[in-house]
């Protein structure tokens, strides 16, 4: 048996659901180090999502954010590999903010095959296959045609542990409010990722975690979004491994908003 996309739908759906059902008095708030906010929801969907991984494909590797969140290697492992993030957008999850998403991705020699990420306050469902194309509830998707700089909505975020980055974080920001229409910060990154794909926005970028951006990732480039980094990423990572620096933006925008950036 091979993963399907139909598979990975249905598991990121039931996660969905559960997150959804967990929010209000069931819910428990507990931070990580660096003030970093998990609750009881994110480690039920983690759970709920690597089981169903580990009963139907035993030998597969995992990276879940709350269940094994190690990266190193990573970009040596050219088997197959599913990279789950069961909450994004904790924050906005426990706020009771309606931006939040479960996210999927199953790779294989280090590229992602399939990708879904599901919102289920928004009952949406982002999803892609290699070679096949990317879908919002099953319908074809693509970037906006924004082509002029001053007229593009930028997504982005920020890390938990602002202080070490402060100065680029606000030298970037400032970038894009002197060049740009205005700026986003929406609270998932995988959410902000397939928005671009279907061109909610003009482009995003941040540095996040491989399960941040994943599944998106195949869901922008399916799309026909430019999906690369400010930068080369570091330590040779291929791209679809690098996370930090992303930058994602429509057809258009990519290398002049990678200058206006890497200026930074
Ligand atoms: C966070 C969200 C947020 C981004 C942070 C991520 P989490 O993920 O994607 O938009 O700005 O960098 O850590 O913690 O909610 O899974
Ligand atoms: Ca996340
Ligand atoms: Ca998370």
């Amino acid at each position: 048996m091979k993963p399907t996309l139909d598979l990975l739908t249905a598991w990121a759906t039931e996660a969905g659901e559960l997150i959804a059902r967990l929010r209000g008095d069931q819910l428990v708030l507990d931070y990580k180090p660096g003030n970093e906010l998990v609750t009881n929801a994110d480690v039920a969907a983690d759970q709920l999502i690597t089981d169903h991984i580990r009963r139907h494909f035993p030998t597969h590797q995992i990276l879940a954010e709350e269940s094994a969140s190690k990266l190193q290697d990573i970009a040596d492992l050219n088997g197959p590999l599913w990279i789950i993030d069961p909450i994004d957008g904790t924050v906005n999850y426990a706020h009771g903010h309606s931006h939040v998403a479960v996210s999927i991705a199953f790779y294989e020699h280090g590229v992602p095959q399939l990708g879904v990420v599901n919102a289920p306050f928004q009952q949406e469902t982002f999803s892609a296959e290699r070679g096949k194309g990317a879908w919002l509830n099953g319908q074809p998707i693509q970037p906006n045609k924004v082509a002029v700089m001053k007229n593009a909505l930028v997504g982005t975020g920020f890390p938990y542990d602002k202080v070490p980055e402060l100065p680029l974080l606000l030298a970037r920001l400032e970038t894009v409010l002197r060049n740009c229409a205005d700026i986003r910060r929406n609270g998932s990154a995988a959410l902000d990722i397939c928005w671009v794909a279907c061109g909610r926005l003009s482009a995003y970028y941040e540095t996040v975690s491989l399960w941040d951006c994943a599944a998106a990732q195949l869901i922008a480039t399916e799309a026909g979004a430019h999906y690369g980094h400010i930068w080369p990423p570091l330590n040779g990572l291929p791209t679809s491994m690098a996370s930090e620096n992303l930058l994602v933006t429509n057809p258009y925008l990519f290398d002049e908003l990678q200058t206006l950036l890497a200026e930074q």
